[in-house]
């Protein structure tokens, strides 16, 4: 099979790496790709928006399935566009990958449906805003209802932070169009984890779950940004806890999803709350999470191209999804100053180090070749290094050890990834 995967970043990488696994794949182009990617892809320089001339390029090679890695293009009806072109394809349509792109639709659907989530009310103007807040309780969450690279979420401890926040969403727009509506949302607290899961648009089957980073500093502290770090499994996703989501969260929402006329066919990733009401649902996304994928897809035991072919055509039910006993984490190797202002262009010495390793993987999320054909740093986020072990604790030491194998200029990362497993 010819395979055409869109995205750039280390998710992207870890999807190549696992695609490139299987005996099926004879070539593998990623648009647009990165330094790391192109070991395994012929990366093209066509843009993840620029979805006729990605389908013009899929139909000239003959691409016989397609992969959408990022959220933009989902959520923009990439599917849409190559399916109309008789490309097959795996990720959600449009009115599928909504779940992703508005907070209002998600909170209303699980409303309906009565998937357990946060109590919340969608406002549609800055006065509706402040007439709600003048009696809520605090702290409150609010959400621009649409796509914000990650950080159209704010967390108000206090009126004054909500009011703020309300300009700061509504009336400066600072997430552009995000912020026509807004969701504003009561305050859970708890462990989070987050769930990936295939779907063929009527069976699901979840996999190994997973626990991010988003904060830039250790200690959770600083900015939001898009991962700093993930491990996995979670240790406090008890099988209790499982057996709940599989029954009130999961399959619901398929079944929902499938019910409004917009059946989902992809990876849907259960951000959750593990509260102490049992787990509730803090978002979906409607892709991998970058830099989950890059603790669950090596940890997968299936030949993952054939779990994907089996989503389109709706046979997920044949499938047995199975995980390894073991763990990984992935510690993200970022620029400093990340993720504000950063410098580029640093060449990385020791990649290397990865070649051939079948329990350490660098997975590039911002590398390029330079014009002297080095790999050199190009984003925030650069490098995930993630690694192996029989148990979280291993895999974390391994994953630190691993970090140092890598140099470059400006590299900086968390020290504190997976912590929390010495208090499971
Ligand atoms: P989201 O993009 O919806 O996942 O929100 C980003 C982050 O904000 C989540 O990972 C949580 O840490 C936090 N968050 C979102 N909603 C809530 C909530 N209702 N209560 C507490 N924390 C939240
Ligand atoms: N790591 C969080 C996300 O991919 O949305």
């Amino acid at each position: 099979m010819k395979i055409l995967i869109v995205g750039s970043g280390g998710r992207e990488h870890a999807i190549a790496w696992a695609v490139a696994k299987s005996p099926k794949a004879e070539k593998i182009y990623c648009a647009p790709g990165n330094a790391g990617i192109a070991e395994f892809a012929e990366c093209v320089p066509i843009g993840a928006m620029e979805f006729e001339k990605l389908a013009d390029f899929a139909e000239e090679k003959g691409v016989d399935f397609a992969i959408i890695g990022m959220d933009d293009p989902l959520v923009g009806g990439i599917v849409d566009v190559f399916e109309a072109r008789g490309i097959r394809t795996f990720g959600p349509r449009k009115n599928a990958a909504i779940i992703e792109g508005s907070k209002a639709f998600s909170k209303e659907l699980m409303k309906k449906y009565n998937i357990p989530t946060a109590g919340y009310t969608t406002v549609y103007s800055a006065a509706e805003a402040r007439e709600f807040l003048r009696t809520a309780k605090f702290p409150i969450v609010l959400k621009a209802d649409g796509l914000a690279l990650g950080k159209g979420v704010l967390i108000c401890n206090t009126p004054e932070e909500a009011e703020a926040g309300v300009v700061e969403i509504m009336e400066d727009k600072k997430f552009g169009a995000a912020g026509d509506k807004m969701v504003i949302e009561e305050f859970m607290t708890g462990r989070e984890v987050s769930v990936l899961s295939f779907c063929d648009g009527k069976t699901i089957k979840p996999m190994t779950s997973a626990q991010d980073h988003k904060r830039a500093g250790d200690g959770d502290t600083g900015l939001n940004t898009g991962g700093m770090g993930t491990f996995s499994p979670s240790p406090f996703y008890t099988a209790e806890a499982d057996a709940f989501c599989r029954e009130y969260i999961y399959q619901r929402t398929v079944d929902a999803l499938a019910a409004e006329g917009r059946p989902f066919v992809g990876i849907i990733f259960f951000g959750l709350m593990l509260t102490a009401d049992g787990p509730k649902v803090l978002e979906y996304n409607c892709r991998f999470g970058d830099p989950e994928a890059q603790v669950v897809i090596p940890r997968m035991k299936n030949d993952m191209l054939s779990v994907m072919e089996a989503c389109v055509d709706g046979r997920l039910d044949e499938i047995d999804l199975q995980f390894e006993d073991n763990a990984a984490v992935c510690v993200v190797l970022a620029s400093s100053g990340y993720p504000v202002k950063y410098a580029k262009g640093f060449p990385i010495r020791g990649l290397e180090n990865f070649k051939g390793a079948e329990d350490k993987f660098v997975f590039h999320a911002g590398t390029k070749f330079d014009a002297e054909g080095r790999i050199v740093t190009n984003g925030g986020r650069v490098l995930g290094v993630t690694a192996l072990g029989k148990t979280l604790v291993e895999a974390r030491a391994n994953a630190y050890k691993a970090t140092e194998l890598i140099e470059f200029d400006n590299k900086y990362m968390r020290h504190d990834i997976g912590k929390a497993i010495d208090e499971a």
